[in-house]
């Protein structure tokens, strides 16, 4: 496959401090070789005879083709970055960075920071959407490299030398302060729209206990660090529980087949958690029918190992 070349975005006699000789120069020496170097790798790798290639070499190939796809995108992004005042945030995009950073000047004291931190060296300053969560985080790459899975850079600043040394020489901060002076925010505003239309990975569903509510792992230790009353159950299978070493902090475990025999103990004032192993069936499964039962009940999301992965208190199991 060949990729196609992208037509310089921003217009580079428009720029203010930054000249067209530096675009041009960065466009076509460092962009182009980027391009050049992705469609020869990734011709290379489609022409090769894996029967006689060694994974060793097939590594090396993909390593330095995700390096120049990145390089490349990353330019786009880069020259698509430039052409504004730097100035007028559009309040779609101010709102979403007071969300996430505070402020917007905080936000820009981050992202300068790291760009001046990076002068002398080398690697991209990135302003990303995280569809996951639904928010922005300032990110570097380094080597073209270390992209956040799934994130869409709406905002790229280019710390490699090349971007600058030939009219600011070593003046890295010069050059970081003439970019934040060009930056084109109402390009950044639409990418901004685009990026938010990403949807985040699907989340674990389970249709057959939709009408059982969660708690999630991290609202149990709230729970319990505020002291509020909860009883908490680990219904993990008997067969299981023998190899458990250990057991949640605070949880009494409770043999899920023989519901019947314990759920008379339990207090119809305070909530009830439930959870299994990795919350799937027996957690839920457990829920339900205390619920039908009266009970405040729901069963905690990800069972015992989110709760060890999030480190909570466990103490051995007996
Ligand atoms: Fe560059």
């Amino acid at each position: 496959m060949r990729y196609p070349l992208a037509p310089l975005y921003c217009r580079p006699w428009t720029l203010n401090g930054i000249s067209p000789r530096l675009i041009e120069s960065h466009y076509e020496n460092n962009y182009g070789a980027a391009l050049n170097r992705l469609n020869v790798l990734s011709e290379e790798i489609e022409q090769l005879d894996l029967g006689k290639t060694s994974d060793q070499a097939l590594v090396r190939l993909k390593r330095d083709e995700a390096a120049a796809l990145n390089s490349t995108l990353l330019h786009e992004l880069y020259f698509a970055s430039l052409g504004g005042d730097g100035r007028a945030l559009p309040d779609a995009v101010a709102n979403a960075i007071v969300k996430d950073f505070g402020s917007v000047d905080r936000w820009r004291q981050e992202f300068v920071g790291i760009a001046n931190g990076l002068a002398g060296g080398s690697g991209w300053v990135l302003l990303t959407y995280v569809p996951r969560d639904g928010r922005l985080v300032n990110q570097i790459a380094s080597d073209h490299d270390q992209s956040i899975a799934g994130g869409v850079p709406i905002l790229a600043l280019d710390m490699y030398e090349h971007a600058y040394h030939l009219e600011f020489g070593a003046n890295a901060s010069a050059y970081v302060a003439a970019f934040m002076r060009n930056i084109d925010w109402s390009a950044v505003k639409l990418r901004y729209e685009d990026a938010i239309k990403v949807k985040p990975p699907r989340p674990l569903e389970q249709p057959e206990f939709a009408d059982v509510p969660s708690i999630s792992a991290e609202e149990v230790r709230e729970l319990l660090n505020s002291g509020t009353p909860v009883q908490i159950i680990d219904t993990r299978p008997k067969h299981y529980t023998s190899k458990a070493q250990d057991i949640m902090r605070g949880a009494v475990w409770r043999d899920p087949e023989r519901l019947d025999e314990w759920i008379g103990t339990l207090s119809k004032t305070e909530p009830v958690v439930t959870f299994c192993v990795y919350g799937f069936h027996i957690g839920c499964g457990t829920a339900s029918p205390l619920r039908k039962a009266g009970f405040d009940a729901r069963y905690m999301a990800g069972g015992h190992f989110a709760w060890k992965a999030l480190k909570g208190p466990v103490r051995l199991f007996e």
